[in-house]
């Protein structure tokens, strides 16, 4: 049985083959109707969510199983004191796959070691998404055509931003990827991703504190919120959320054929302005959550169509 709590648990040619099957759901999605017939999905989200809870629920429906689940801490017994552990031994009794988001970094882990069931990373406080990254990449493979040889721009929250470690995590195992990180220096990605990542695996990074300075260079900027719920102090957050807004002034210098995504939910961070700019990906990168969580399910499940 394999889990996915970290994005480097999956291997570069399981995650095309995931890639790969989301296309081929895209492309004949009624071939997938019943392939789930009978499965029960559970969503545990002891953290708010909009766009990862409703596209696993969306997915495991287009593909004909049921769901069933919470979306906050509150309404579950986690309020009487019950352990991670011993929500997941239970909810194992009653669904085939678990989603699970939590607050504190590593429960997901916890949970997969107690799990008799498929346990998926649905995010962990400040530090892995995994499906998002597999949004990711379907969306980067989508609009640019392949995952390689690009520079890609990370700008925001690098440091609570738990969406970008898992990104980076993944794409620094594809070929000719330049990174540039656009931070304030209070939210710089942490330094084990520095250690562990970019310079373990000789990667091609470097650190700006402006997107004007590199606007130019990049084929994709990645934008990203500053995750208020992570700050200890409301006064930081007040004086870091603007740092950066994208409009159309700040893509004077941009490619043509530039690719604008953002995980969502984006409060300022992006202007209205840009929705309608062909450039901009993250509203298709929203949709494409939907397949490719179709696809990671199907092969958690080992359902073959
Ligand atoms: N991108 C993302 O994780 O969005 P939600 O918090 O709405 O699930």
């Amino acid at each position: 049985m394999k889990h996915l709590i970290d994005p480097t648990d999956l291997s570069v040619e399981e995650i095309d083959e995931i890639l790969n099957l989301a296309l081929d759901i895209i492309d004949n999605h009624d071939k997938y109707k019943d392939a789930c017939r009978g499965k029960k999905l559970a969503t545990l989200f002891f953290e708010p969510s909009t766009r990862t809870r409703l596209s696993f629920e969306a997915a495991m429906m287009e593909l004909g199983g049921n769901v069933l689940g919470f979306s906050s801490a509150e309404s579950s017994s986690a309020t009487k004191g019950e352990s991670v552990g011993d929500t997941i031994r239970v909810v194992g009794c009653y669904a085939d796959i678990i989603a699970m988001r939590h607050p504190k970094e590593g429960a997901p882990m916890l949970g997969s070691m107690v799990s008799p069931v498929p346990i998926i990373n649905a995010g962990d406080g400040g530090h892995n998404h995994p499906t998002q990254t597999l949004t990711d990449l379907l969306t980067i493979k989508r609009e640019k055509g392949e995952l390689k040889n690009f520079t890609i721009g990370l700008c925001g929250d690098l440091k609570f931003g738990r969406t970008v470690h898992s990104l980076i995590k993944a794409l620094s195992r594809y070929e000719g990827i330049k990174f540039v990180l656009i931070s304030p220096k209070e939210l710089k990605v942490p330094d084990y991703i520095i250690t562990e990542v970019f310079e373990k695996n000789n990667i091609d990074y470097r650190e700006v504190t402006t997107m004007e300075e590199v606007m130019s260079e990049l084929d994709i900027i990645y934008m990203t919120r500053v995750q208020k719920e992570r700050f200890f102090n409301e006064a930081d957050y007040v004086r870091l959320k603007d740092t950066y807004i994208l409009d159309k002034s700040k893509l004077k210098n941009a490619k043509d054929t530039l690719t604008i995504m953002h995980p969502l939910p984006r409060v300022n961070e992006i202007s209205t302005e840009l929705d309608d700019d062909p450039r901009a990906a993250y509203f298709r990168q929203a949709m494409n959550g939907k397949y490719v969580r179709m696809a990671l399910m199907l092969t958690l499940l080992g359902v073959n169509v």
